[in-house]
């Protein structure tokens, strides 16, 4: 079955640790990236040595199924990444049509995917739907304080790492899964987060996946009708609707920076805009410990922040 590794360590190191099994340096890898974190996975493929070809996605847009296999098909290429939750847009790629399609039109392509902002928050089934590396943390939709990074990677991974040309110490799954078959760690664990993750998921557990699910769509569609009845504009299309987080252009008369600002004195505190979004949108999570109450609350200061203008 799949390895998994939770180590101490942010998502970015998840990112690394999955180009650091899927990668061989000259091997090709295609990224769909649509957005800032898209772009840093592909990033990390190209330090690994991988030759990275991009397929264009519009912020705010996923990758398409068919186009994505048209690219692959006949391509030899080693590694597609994909972004389940594109945390600087708000757009959630289909990873199970995606994955399928890539699967049939080049079905040695490792498929990698960053489940960094989706993870407990909408469905992901690894090995339903054939993933080869899942990469996430502790600190969004399993609402666990930051600290650890989740790396799941299928048999076909730790094959391929195996004869991978690229170096792995901390990152090695393959020690890892050897350390816990023996009930130890490879190197120091962050024991007091695995006791906080240990909670989060008994809840999770208790609560149902499929409950999980539910109550973060609630969220994002409490989130976006509230924010279309202000006269706000999401970034991600309504067909790819992230449900754990939402990217907003604060609309006519209004500045992505003032509204932060304004909220801020209120006490509430939202993201800013990444890369080309810088300045023009304003980033609200709504997942993990999130409740609908907390968005009320935000919906009532932005009313009162876009009446005052
Ligand atoms: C989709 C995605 N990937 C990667 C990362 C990087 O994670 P970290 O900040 O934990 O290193 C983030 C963080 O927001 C993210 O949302």
């Amino acid at each position: 079955g799949y390895e998994v590794g939770v180590y101490p360590s942010s998502g970015t190191g998840m990112l690394e640790a999955a180009g650091a099994h899927a990668v061989d340096p000259g091997g090709r890898v295609l990224s769909c990236a649509g957005g800032e974190f898209g772009g840093r996975f592909a990033a990390i493929a190209e330090r690994f040595g991988a030759q990275v070809d991009r397929l264009h996605v519009e912020p705010g847009q996923v990758p398409d199924p068919e186009t994505v296999a048209e690219r692959l098909r006949g391509g030899g290429y080693r590694a597609l990444l994909l972004t389940h939750c594109e945390t600087s847009t708000g757009a959630l790629t289909d990873v199970r049509a995606v994955a399928a399609a890539a699967r049939q039109a080049s079905p040695d392509t490792l498929i990698l995917v960053d489940a960094v902002s989706s993870l407990g928050g909408a469905p992901l089934l690894a090995a339903a739907w054939d993933i080869d590396a899942v990469a996430s943390a502790s600190q969004k939709a399993l609402a666990v304080p930051p600290g650890l990074g989740i790396l799941a990677g299928s048999p076909r991974l730790l094959e391929r790492a195996a004869a991978s040309r690229s170096p792995r110490v901390y990152w090695d799954l393959a020690a890892y899964g050897r350390n816990r078959r023996q009930r130890r760690a490879p190197y120091t664990p962050a024991v007091n987060l695995l006791y906080a993750m240990d909670v989060a998921l008994e809840r999770l557990e208790n609560e149902g996946f499929e409950a999980a699910w539910a109550r973060h769509r609630a969220l994002r569609d409490q989130f976006r009708s509230g924010i279309a009845r202000l006269g706000m504009e999401p970034v991600a299309a309504d067909a790819c609707a992230s449900p754990t987080v939402t990217a907003v252009r604060p609309g006519p008369g209004l500045e992505a920076g003032g509204v932060i600002a304004a909220l801020a004195e209120r006490g509430i505190l939202v993201a800013g805009g990444m890369g080309p979004l810088s300045g023009q949108v304003f980033r609200v999570g709504h997942m993990g410990a999130v409740e609908p109450r907390h968005l009320d609350r935000l919906l009532a200061a932005l009313a009162e922040i876009a009446a005052r203008g």
